[in-house]
């Protein structure tokens, strides 16, 4: 897939682009990553790509003609429609967007194009926001611009791809079916007194995908509790809590 980030900020993506991940989707040919100056499009010898608001108020806004110069240019690049497309999706970061989720990763790792719009100032003209399919946030909190937010939604869709990881499986990693992640141990056995628990050294895979399952039951429900009122619970993982309730640790029989 191709991913195309335009943004008035190039430069800072020159070291997240040779990140490890990264690199290996580029060299296995799942992922080509282009960086577009938006201020290219910007004509005069200031190349102005903001202006003041109209009615008012303080800071500068994004004006339309830059973006949107810049966008149809991408699309035409890439073979790309616009708003609906179903190979390519366009997305401006901003912190008045939908949620990123996981699901969202899973689903822009599909597509053949996905275009990335980086905010800046205190916002866009209002008249680019119909040229794009949505608007997302990484979180709820305001960051400078929005390309540490295309970074993140690029490195977490880059490692979902094809190759891109050395160990293949994302599945049981935390999100992937709606719970936190088990905690996880290595050598030594026993660290300055904190020993491994005996069921991930006992060898009976069942007993250890129960304990797992538990872990992650036990984990969400306590730190993430809105992520565990969304999760549907199977037979199993009822009777997993329940016994862990009444303090079993899910190696029983
Ligand atoms: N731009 C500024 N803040 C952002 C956020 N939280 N998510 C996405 N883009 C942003």
């Amino acid at each position: 897939m191709k991913v195309s980030i335009l943004t008035m900020m190039p430069d800072l993506f020159g070291s997240f682009l040779n990140g490890p991940v990264l690199q290996r989707a580029v060299r296995k040919g799942a992922l080509s990553v282009e960086i577009i100056d938006i201020r290219e499009y910007a004509p005069g010898s200031f190349r102005h790509i903001d202006d003041s608001p109209f009615g008012g108020g303080a800071g500068m806004v994004m004006r339309c003609q830059p973006v949107l110069d810049a966008l149809r240019a991408c699309r035409k690049l890439n073979g790309s429609a616009g708003p609906g497309d179903p190979g390519s999706r366009t997305v401006i970061l901003s912190p008045a967007g939908t949620p990123y989720t996981q699901q969202k990763a899973r689903s822009y790792a599909k597509l053949d194009h996905l275009i990335l719009i980086c905010g800046h100032y205190e916002g866009m003209d209002a008249r680019i926001y119909p040229h794009a399919d949505e608007q997302v946030s990484i979180g709820d909190y305001v960051l400078t611009g929005g390309e540490l937010a295309a970074q993140v939604i690029t490195d977490s869709v880059a490692r979902l791809l094809p190759g891109s990881l050395r160990d293949a499986s994302t599945e049981e990693e935390s999100f992937e079916n709606g719970l936190l992640e088990y905690p996880q141990y290595t050598q030594p056995a026993v660290y300055e007194g904190a020993a491994v628990p005996e069921v991930l050294r006992s060898g009976d895979h069942e007993k250890i995908r129960r304990w797992r399952l538990q872990q992650s039951l036990l984990l969400t429900r306590r730190v993430r509790p809105d992520l565990f009122a969304r999760h549907v619970l199977t037979d199993e993982e009822r009777r997993l809590l329940e016994e862990a309730d009444a303090g079993g640790d899910g190696t029983g029989p």
